[in-house]
């Protein structure tokens, strides 16, 4: 195979797995490495040089194609636009910049007659975007959902083996799975990011994020694990991707909040930092894709197949466009999670006393709701738990129902109803 010269932004944990990968394909060759500091003790040390000047990659005529493993938004994107002008391949592994600077960097590429790879942008190690793209190119993608976040999916499976949030987080920490801080992951945005990405691959615009509705996984307590264990479910914190209308919505309904998955469903199944997607295509039906979603050599292994399928098809006429997606130049809005329509878990703390229930019905009843499945727990005289499983409800009718729950005066703590989740509603 012809050899093909490479720079690389950054070598931190993906970094690392990069370089450990290349060392047995020698016709990658990594010419140079641009790191924040030279000095750093590594596991790995790279067959090149490090250097803290990005130009001296991307004003490297030899290199052809950038490696960005580095991550953020900034200074990132502008070193990307920099390489793309110079005429530079690009594979990355970065789903914020791609979120939100998209359209911008592949209208440059396509300008520029480069091709931008991102495997590794979402999902890790599971070949989820080369399917969409090239496995499943006969298809209309109608919509992609699933556990998108393996620190999340660690945490809440730690939780539900009866940990506390707190300690899950500080056992992801320590395994290295969940940086110092979790915002990023616990509260939807990674998730929000590879969601627009998905679009952008499936339905051919990016998603801006912030339409994106994001709900992490802060309030979910050890109590709703066991609840929803009992009704059946496992609460998972899902992405979902899909082309207006399936749930009524105009637009693309795309959304990260956590959600209670029935036990026998195939992502109920999906332990620890694993990722697992269910994706549907008009003429396929759906696929069920389950594989380890962070980490370095399952990131790098995203990476290191890009390069390999770039370097084979390097030389082909036209080669850029082929591997460019259609992706459209404006960016799309998410719908409003207003116009939803999923069943709901409620898990409301009130005041021991008469008539409770009946008030409860009444204002579901108010806001169309209606219950399915109702219980209550309690030391008679101090405050009872009650669990309510609803049928569809529309995303407006829950909020209108949960804001005159909180004006009542029989909540435990005022203002506080315990929780409100979604239960899987198929996209
Ligand atoms: N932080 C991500 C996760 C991995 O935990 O899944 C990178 O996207």
């Amino acid at each position: 195979m012809a050899r093909v010269v490479l720079g690389m932004l950054g070598l931190g944990t993906v970094g690392t797995g990069v370089v450990e990968l290349l060392s047995k394909h020698r016709h990658l060759t990594l010419k140079k490495v641009a790191v924040k500091d030279v000095q750093k003790e590594r596991d790995v040390k790279p067959n090149c040089p490090l250097t803290t000047d990005v130009n001296e990659i991307i004003n490297d005529p030899e290199i052809e194609v950038l490696v960005e493993v580095m991550g953020g938004e900034n200074p990132t994107v502008s070193y990307l636009e920099q390489a793309i002008k110079k005429r530079k391949h690009i594979v990355t592994a970065n789903k914020e910049v791609l979120a939100k600077h998209g359209p911008r960097l592949f209208a440059l590429a396509k300008e520029h007659g480069v091709a931008i790879f991102f495997e590794a942008s979402v999902a890790g190690g599971v070949p989820l975007l080369s399917t969409i793209h090239k496995g499943l190119e006969a298809n209309e993608i109608e919509s992609v959902t699933g556990i998108l976040n393996g620190t999340t999916n660690f945490i809440l499976s730690k939780m539900e083996a009866g940990n506390s949030y707190a300690s899950a987080l500080k056992e992801a920490q320590e395994l290295g799975f969940a940086e110092a801080d979790p915002t990023a992951d616990v509260d939807g945005f990674d998730v929000a990011y590879k969601l627009s990405v998905l679009a952008a691959l499936g339905f051919g615009h990016f998603v801006k994020p912030d339409t994106i509705y994001k709900e992490g996984i802060r309030n979910i307590t050890e109590e709703d694990m066991a609840l929803a264990k009992e009704f059946g479910y496992r609460i998972k914190l899902l992405g979902t991707a899909a082309r207006g209308g399936s749930n009524g919505n105009s637009g693309f309904d795309v959304r990260v909040h956590p959600t209670l998955v029935p036990l026998d469903h195939p992502l109920a199944s999906v332990s620890g930092p694993n990722n697992g997607i269910l994706v549907r295509g008009h003429a396929v039906g759906q696929l069920t894709l389950i594989g380890p979603g962070a980490g370095k050599l399952p990131t790098a292994s995203a990476v290191v197949g890009d390069l390999m399928n770039l370097a084979g098809a390097l030389k082909l006429p036209d080669f850029a466009s082929y591997f460019q997606p259609a992706i459209d130049a404006s960016p799309a809005s998410a719908a409003p999670p207003d116009s939803w329509k999923c069943p709901f878990y409620l898990r409301l703390v009130v005041k021991d006393t008469p008539g409770v229930i009946g008030k409860l019905g009444t204002i579901f009843g108010a806001h169309n709701i209606s219950i399915s499945t109702i219980i209550q727990r309690g030391v008679e005289g101090q405050a009872a738990t009650v669990v309510i499983l609803t049928h569809d409800v529309l995303g407006k009718d829950m909020n209108a129902a949960i804001a005159e729950l909180k004006k009542s005066d029989f909540l435990a703590s005022k203002d506080e109803i315990g929780n409100a989740i979604r239960i899987f509603r198929a996209a």
